[in-house]
């Protein structure tokens, strides 16, 4: 039964670490989902089979809930709340771990052994405290998601001695624990539970704006950390295994988003970015763009249809509107004109990570047209006409020339280089970060304003008709 078991289990991490390998292309993402749903329906078996007779019924019945919820939630999420869905079942994982380590301590008390064997004190005081800072900061971050509480980064005087002095706490408390073999009062273990619980909340309070996808992925590889440590603590290499991945796949995309808004870490945790927050009208302080020009779909479709070559930068309002089949049709309608159509596609364009891939792969847009930021930036300057079609933050130049900009410095899409832009979007707000975008004051600069589908379609039907 043992060897079968593990070789069950190699074949669930076999097939999770399949499954990441197929997600680095869109066209086999989706077989790359399914296998790795295939390892994780072998993995819960197996934990099933592994604990007969020791209330497998709890855990059939929490797989029947967690299932239930996962499947009605994944149906009915909207592509727009998908960070919030993400940060929600990162922090069930977090908030798994903390709770093992809870389990297993209660455990320990109560059997009357007088220490705990080094390995499994460190395992459990490590995965309690990683998993509950996990759990409190992801509920944080799916509250500001949602909106239920403000976006914004909330800050107060001496935030980061306070935030120090817990962590202080928290590292005394963990080294008694440790040192004690898990001896030292019930009081201060759960002292323990809740200041890491606190700090959870601490972290991510003052974190907003655009960071808010690169503190959710931090903190999904916090889980997989303490997933992993978990995973010493029961003796499962099959946890151990998981969580690493779940980590360091973290960990990379983490590094990643940071590079592509070129913010360091450290920078995203104590630097408060967005503080402008929201997306409050541009004109709330400085009084927006004024000169702005703004033409007609007509106008557009001329330009279009005469083009050779035409960059469509796709952003967060796309998503809004569903406009990809619509901006397909565009498309096609072009390319039968001879116009050369390319996609800019900014890594943080969106609300998560490969949104504007997923929209447009789902619209059946060719792969090879899709230009990462890198290799679309040298394209714009012989392009005839840049369509930015409900993208905001990631064409503002102020990242590039405005030094006392909250974005100063993140890579941007060079859609001004452009002969033309034409901007699609409802009216003059700004984008996530709350900033103006003194592009749609450019000379070479002008706004379609409206629905991005509807504005799509007028130009799509006035093209058609010239
Ligand atoms: P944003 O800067 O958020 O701008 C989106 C624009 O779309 C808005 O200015 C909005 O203007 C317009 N819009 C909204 N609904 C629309 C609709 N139905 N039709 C037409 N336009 C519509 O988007 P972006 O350029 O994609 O940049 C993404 C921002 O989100 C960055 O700041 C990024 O850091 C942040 N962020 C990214 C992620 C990831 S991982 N991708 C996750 C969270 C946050 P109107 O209201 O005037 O229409």
């Amino acid at each position: 039964m043992n060897v079968a078991a593990s070789l069950l289990d190699l074949v669930a991490i076999a097939l999770f670490i399949l499954g990441l390998h197929f997600l680095n292309a869109p066209p086999t993402a989706r077989l790359g989902n399914r296998l790795a749903a295939i390892g994780m329906f072998i993995a819960l078996v197996m934990v099933l089979v592994q604990t007969l007779g020791i209330g497998w019924w709890a855990i059939a019945l929490g797989t029947v809930i967690g299932a239930t919820i996962g499947i009605v939630a994944a149906v009915r999420v909207k592509m727009t709340a998908m960070p919030q869905m993400v940060a929600l079942y990162n922090g069930a994982g977090g908030g798994a771990a903390a709770l093992i380590g809870v389990v297993e301590y209660a455990v320990f008390l109560a059997s009357g052994h007088s220490a705990l064997d080094p390995v499994v004190a460190i395992s459990l005081v490590l995965s309690m405290i990683i998993g509950s800072i996990s759990v409190a900061g992801s509920i944080i971050a799916f509250l500001k998601l949602q909106e239920v509480m403000t976006g914004r980064p909330i800050t107060y005087p001496g935030q980061q001695v306070v935030n120090a002095f817990i962590a202080l706490a928290i590292v005394g408390l963990g080294g008694w624990f440790i040192a004690s073999a898990g001896t030292l009062p019930p009081a201060a273990f759960y002292g323990l539970l809740a200041a890491a619980l606190v700090l959870g909340v601490l972290f991510v309070l003052p974190i907003g704006g655009a960071d808010m996808p690169v503190v959710i992925s931090l903190l999904n590889s916090f889980t997989g950390l303490a997933v992993a440590i978990t995973g010493f603590e029961l003796d499962s290499v099959l946890l151990i295994i998981c969580g690493a991945l779940v980590g360091a796949s973290g960990t990379i995309l983490t590094v990643d988003m940071g590079r592509a808004m070129n913010r360091s870490i450290t920078n995203v945790l104590f630097g408060a970015f967005g503080s402008g927050g929201g997306s409050e009208p541009a004109a709330a302080g400085s009084g927006g763009p004024q000169n702005v020009r703004s033409v007609s779909a007509d106008d557009v479709a001329v330009m279009l249809a005469y083009a050779s070559k035409v960059m469509f930068v796709p952003g967060y309002g796309m998503a809004v509107a569903q406009a990809q089949h619509s901006v397909k049709a565009l498309a096609d309608q072009l390319e039968g004109r001879g116009v050369k159509v390319l996609y800019a596609i900014h890594p943080v364009a969106g609300r998560m990570p490969g949104h504007m891939n997923v929209l447009l792969a789902e619209a059946n847009v060719p792969y090879e047209q899709l230009l990462d930021m890198e290799d679309a930036n040298p394209e714009f300057p012989t392009t005839d006409v840049a369509l930015v079609i409900g993208a905001n933050d990631v064409t503002n130049p102020a990242a590039r020339n405005v030094k006392s900009s909250p974005i100063y410095g993140m890579p941007i899409l060079d859609v001004d280089k452009a002969a033309n832009v034409i901007v699609l979007k409802r009216s003059m707000r700004s984008g996530f970060a709350g900033i103006d975008n003194p592009l749609y004051e450019m000379p070479n600069c002008a706004m379609l304003f409206g629905d991005a589908k509807a504005s799509v379609d007028g130009l799509t039907a006035a093209v058609k008709a010239l």
